[in-house]
């Protein structure tokens, strides 16, 4: 029986990869963004202690208009440019998918009903979220993935069918995973408020020109917060409509809502490891370890 060993909130401003100067990174920094990147080292110790066979990530920025996509090649290495901050992310990444468990997910989810597609082309560049959100989690690179595409429901219809495709995908996921027989990871690489300045500091990584851009959203975002530390998944999720349109939020590529449901809407305490803005955005790195929830 396999099992899921944790699932979590890992952001993916690719300004952290920078400010962490990542071997793999060619830009270097001074730094920046502590708070959120002593989250993520807060989130790989808790880790520590339960290995894992994969990692799992539902990614905003492989954008799919028709269904839901799932990397199909086993190994994938380039050069990954961030088309917004080409000045803080060109990553050279080498990493390896876990085809079976990303076939399995994809035929669950189809038999739910779900449109789905395997992508099999091995030019296929992967996108940046995902490799942002890895890299955050696991720097070492030695755990295979599978990377499931954002689909475009909440922009072609609306919030609620949106959300009613993720949980629907979550499902899957969680059925998939339990008959694999494997120890699974699982990341939804998406930020929580999302309005965001528009102009970039002379440097980067200056932290006197960081704040989150309007009071509403950091509202918001503890409100959210406050939902997973009290498990109160079930509201979190009724609220999320509401949320994705007055906070701008990065919810609405589904990878929360996805995530939640593949946890089985968790009512258990979610640890907070972190919290932090990025350009105005709200981030947050947040665990949910199925162990609390008597499972
Ligand atoms: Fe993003």
């Amino acid at each position: 029986m396999g099992e899921i060993v944790a699932g979590m909130l890992a952001p993916h401003p690719p300004h952290l990869v920078y400010a962490e100067n990542a071997p793999q990174n060619e830009p270097r920094s001074e730094g920046g963004w502590e708070v959120l990147r002593w989250g993520y080292e807060r989130a790989r110790k808790s880790l520590e202690d339960r290995p894992y066979d994969a990692i799992v990530v539902h990614s905003p920025h492989w954008r799919t208009t028709v269904g839901h996509h799932f990397l199909g090649v086993p190994h994938f290495e380039s050069l990954s440019v961030d088309p917004v901050f080409p000045n803080l992310f060109r990553y050279r990444y080498a990493l390896d998918v876990d085809v079976a468990l990303s076939e399995a997910i994809c035929d669950e989810a189809a038999a739910a009903g779900l449109t789905t597609k395997m992508m099999r082309n091995p030019q296929f560049r992967v996108d940046y979220g995902t490799i942002t959100s890895c890299h955050l989690v696991r720097p070492e690179w030695d755990i295979p993935i599978v990377c499931i595409s954002s689909n475009r429901a909440y922009y072609t219809f609306s919030n609620d069918v949106g959300e009613a495709q993720m949980v629907a995908l979550g499902e899957a996921t969680r059925r998939a995973i339990a008959a694999s027989g494997k120890r699974v990871l699982l990341l939804a690489s998406n930020s929580l408020s999302h309005r965001h300045f528009t102009e970039e500091p002379e440097l980067p990584e200056d932290m006197s020109c960081e704040h989150v851009y309007n009071h509403n959203q950091y509202l918001w975002d503890m409100r959210v917060l406050g939902h997973m530390r009290a498990g109160r998944s079930r509201q979190l999720l009724d609220e999320m409509p509401d949320f994705i349109e007055q906070a701008v939020s990065e919810c609405k590529e589904g990878s929360l809502t996805w995530l939640i449901a593949a946890l089985g809407f968790p009512e258990y305490p979610a640890e907070v490891h972190g919290y932090g803005n990025v350009i105005g955005t709200g981030n947050a790195v947040v665990e949910w370890d199925p162990r609390r929830g008597g499972a």
